[in-house]
């Protein structure tokens, strides 16, 4: 079969990488990738969210099926626009249509179909500027902290939590009457805070049947001990030492079949996968988000977990016999560190030489964001840079791993988050 993939970060890499050990695999391109997606299969001059242009590719490159790794190209109805066309419709694409891509495209909606369906998450309200006065109010009933949500997509920046009423007024109004996020801030769901320990799980579905893949936790903020300025996050880890198999289970019958049967329920053929970010509150599984995609960087120690073809699983999402499928999980421990470029989240550098690559043993180095340079190095390209992710019999073998080769790479202004798995070592030291 001959593959697309629609993206340039860590997670595509991932992808490109897991998708490449498979033997049903002709040719692998990857839109528009970046210095390690080359490695593994044809980088193309191409955005993922230019469907007009994919579809040239698809037709005059005899592409079987095109796989989608960011939400962007997923809610602006890259699925959609596939089975609208004639020449392309039976093209598979792996990621929901437009209605299914609401679930991260619009907060309100994710929230409104959780209600609907028992799923447990946190109470919320929706305000718009129109009802500004009102939400004002709502944040007087409520308790410190305050979760303010974007409603539609603002890169990952559009969840603010405010300490004080007083900020979360001001947020709130420079949200709703400011557009501080543009349009996706023209409604705001203020939500209860959740207090508990974060986790994602992840689901692959075929509309019917779904594989539940290893569950992971991120590290978002900037800083050492978790403070900081958000990202699009700092390493992962797989497995999560809370999420063990009655934690699972709850999440399965609480959260995940609800899922599954709402959106079967409201019409809603869904192909690709969920990720459900998750609380853990006292034991119990609360929703805080859902997206339409894989997380990045969980994805880059979630595949390397999966021992099963890839491009099997994705025939059985598309030809609906998921089912049938073999689903084998590696039983060991996946870390990833990310090195990122000095400055990040805030301004960053790019084009910056990166040296010590073939140093690494014993890691995979997913790029995330490089790119070639005109002098054939390879260069710095984006806030994110390398994801170094290491297996393990324990975490902390893991660890060790990703750190040590995370001092191999090198560029002006690295850094990376040296406390990656710290907060689960007492998970495994009792
Ligand atoms: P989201 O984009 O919805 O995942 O929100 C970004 C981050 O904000 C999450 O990863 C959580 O750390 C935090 N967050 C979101 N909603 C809540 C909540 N209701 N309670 C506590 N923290 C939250
Ligand atoms: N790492 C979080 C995300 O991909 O949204």
């Amino acid at each position: 079969m001959n593959i697309l993939i629609l993206g340039s970060g860590g997670r595509e890499h991932a992808y490109a990488w897991k998708l490449s050990q498979s033997k049903k695999l002709s040719k692998l391109y990857i839109a528009p990738g970046n210095a390690g997606t080359a490695s593994v299969g044809t980088n193309l001059n191409l955005s993922a969210t230019d469907f007009p242009g994919i579809k040239k590719f698809v037709l005059e490159n005899k592409i079987n099926m095109v796989v989608v790794g960011p939400e962007d190209p997923l809610v602006k109805g890259i699925h959609d626009f596939f089975l609208a066309d004639a020449e392309i419709k039976d093209i598979p694409v792996i990621g929901p249509q437009k209605d299914g891509a609401q679930l991260e495209g619009s907060k309100d909606f994710s929230k409104r179909f959780m209600f609907r369906h028992n799923i447990p998450t946190a109470k919320y309200e929706t305000f718009t500027k129109e009802t500004l006065d009102e939400g004002l109010k709502f944040l007087e009933t409520l308790q410190p902290p305050y979760v303010l949500k974007a409603d539609g997509l603002a890169a990952g920046k559009g969840v603010v939590i405010p300490n004080t009423l007083d900020e979360a007024k001001k947020e709130l109004s420079e949200m709703l009457a400011n557009a501080k996020f543009g349009n996706a801030s023209s409604k705001v769901v203020i939500e209860e805070f959740l207090k508990g320990i974060e986790l994602s799980v992840f689901v692959l579905t075929d509309g019917n049947s779904y594989k539940i893949l290893p569950a992971a936790k991120d590290y978002k903020r900037i800083g050492v001990g978790d403070v900081g300025l958000n990202t699009g996050g700092m390493g992962a880890v797989s497995p999560v030492p809370f999420a063990n198999k009655d934690f699972i289970k709850k999440v399965e019958e609480r959260v995940i079949i609800p899922t599954i049967n709402g959106l079967k329920e409201e019409g809603i053929l869904y192909k690709g996968f969920i990720f459900i970010g998750l609380m853990n509150v006292n034991g119990d599984p609360q929703v805080i988000e859902y997206n339409v995609r894989m997380g990045d960087p969980e994805t880059e120690v979630v595949l390397p977990r999966i021992k099963s073809d890839l491009l099997d699983l994705f025939e059985g999402v598309a030809n609906g016999n998921l089912h049938e499928k073999t689903f084998e999980v590696d039983e060991r421990f996946a870390t990833t560190v990310m090195l990122v470029a000095g400055g990040y989240p805030e301004e960053y550098k790019k084009g910056d030489v990166i040296t010590g690559l073939e140093n690494v043993r014993g890691s995979l180095a997913f790029h995330a964001g490089t790119t070639t340079s005109d002098a054939g190095k390879i260069v710095t390209n984006g806030g994110r840079v390398i994801a170094v992710t290491s297996f393990g019999n324990t975490m902390k073998e893991a660890l060790a791993s990703s750190f040590k080769n995370a001092g191999e790479i090198r560029y002006e202004g690295k850094y990376f988050r040296s406390d990656i798995g710290k907060d689960l070592e007492v998970y495994y030291n009792s």
